[in-house]
């Protein structure tokens, strides 16, 4: 390839295959209702900083303190990350380079604990994330990690009962947060448990950020020693992390945890894309934004309920939907693949005390982050929640394919009113 093409040739003029494939992602978007509850659709703002040349840029270490030249630009756009998660988040201490949410969780083990540590987080069946100290993740090799559950009644954490646990295992660090748990945390008992037993308290607030955010769900901020989330989801940024504290008190040990600790060089189109991403939280409309988000996903639970589908714990505080489908008789796959065959896009979960085995799962997790954001209502939601209710009652009937004709029809026409990129 020429100097001139290698500057100027375009993806669709140099690799048709990836080309291709991408125009098809794109498509796919468009045309396919997103209820993946860690999906969003970032602004047309976030993919110009993510494809922008800054992504050339090897940077270690911190503004002002950088390992390589040229840092100047750079330097602007992480300050701005800083600047402006304190501003929307009301804290004194932000890291800006977590490259994931894991790896933010990650760099919290590697500052507070050494290797062999108690930790105490949500169960992965009661919907925790790996990297709180499940088994295959490092967190869980590594570190002793014990899990809290939620009452199989209510399908609500039991306070009490974390506390008697908390209490036997004297965690070093005590986590709240969480993929699958619809509900809000309730941070400041949180806080007074992690002071009985002497421990941390680590928020991962990775799915409810944006929300926070917007002013709709309560923060964890002054009650943590350290909050985690990502900068996807609800948030709707770019594929990253951050770390945030109250104070500075644990700065030192965070910044170091991140880079030299588990981290190298920058992924700096990232943090670029992570400014723009806080700046738009950081605008009004994004608590309507918030406010819908939520209000959309009260709707959908309410009528799934009403179509006599179980919902974990009776309805939803933030964007996120657990069902429960063993009294239907069937696997969070096969909705999970009957919705797909609709055009609509969801996961399948573990509900509390589910099997371990993924193919015997009996949860579908659904959020309403990404339609919220391409304008979908609570009006919009209603038919959703319809749509999968009529799959669902004929997953095992004789009419399921004319069913899934009837759904794509319906999809079609919701996502033809609301279109996304030009
Ligand atoms: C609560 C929680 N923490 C951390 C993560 C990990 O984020 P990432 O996929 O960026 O590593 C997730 C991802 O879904 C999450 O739900």
């Amino acid at each position: 390839m020429s100097t001139k093409s290698h500057f100027h040739d375009l993806l669709c003029d140099t690799d048709a295959l990836v080309a291709e494939a991408l125009a098809s992602e794109k498509k796919r978007q468009q045309s396919q209702i997103e209820l993946i509850a860690s999906e969003n659709m970032v602004s047309r703002a976030v993919l110009d900083a993510l494809g922008h040349e800054i992504a050339n840029k090897t940077l270690e270490g911190y503004p002002g303190n950088r390992f390589h030249g040229g840092s100047d630009y750079a330097d602007v756009v992480e300050m701005a990350v800083i600047d402006r998660a304190k501003k929307l988040f009301d804290c004194e201490y932000v890291n800006a380079q977590p490259h994931s949410g894991t790896q933010a969780n990650q760099a919290v083990f590697f500052a507070l604990l050494q290797p062999g540590d108690r930790t105490l987080s949500l169960g992965l069946a009661a919907g925790g994330h790996l990297s709180h100290g499940a088994k295959p993740n490092v967190s869980g090799r590594w570190f002793d990690a014990h899990h809290y559950k939620v009452a199989r009644d209510t399908g609500l954490i039991d306070y009490d009962a974390v506390e008697r646990q908390a209490q036997e295992v004297k965690p070093k660090l005590l986590i709240a947060g969480g993929s699958a748990y619809p509900r809000e945390f309730d941070f400041e008992r949180m806080r007074v448990i992690a002071d009985k037993v002497n421990a941390k308290l680590l928020v991962d607030m990775a799915h409810f950020a944006g929300l926070v955010a917007a002013g709709v769900h309560p923060s964890p901020i002054p009650q943590a020693d350290i909050v985690t989330c990502t900068t996807t989801k609800t948030l709707r940024g770019p594929r990253g992390g951050l770390i945030l504290s109250r104070s500075d008190e644990w700065a030192k040990k965070l910044q170091s945890a991140i880079f030299p600790g588990v981290q190298g060089s920058l992924h700096t189109q990232v943090i670029a894309a992570k400014a723009v991403c806080l700046g738009e939280a950081l605008q009004p409309d994004f608590k309507l934004y918030g406010r819908r988000v939520k209000a959309n996903a009260i709707r959908l639970a309410g009528v799934l309920q009403a179509r006599g589908i179980d919902v974990i714990s009776g309805g939803t505080d933030t964007h996120l939907v657990l069902l429960d489908l063993s009294s239907k008789g069937i696997t969070g796959q096969r909705a999970q693949d009957v919705l797909y065959a609709a055009n609509i896009t969801s996961n399948k979960n573990p509900i509390p005390y589910d099997s371990t085995r993924p193919s015997e799962w009996v949860g579908l997790r659904l959020g309403t982050g990404a339609a919220t954001t391409r304008g979908f209502g609570e009006d919009e939601f209603e038919q959703v929640g319809n749509i999968i209710a009529d799959l669902i009652d004929n997953v095992t009937g004789a009419n399921l394919d004319d069913q899934i004709t009837s759904a794509q029809h319906s999809v079609a026409n919701l996502c033809g009113q609301f279109p996304i990129y030009s």
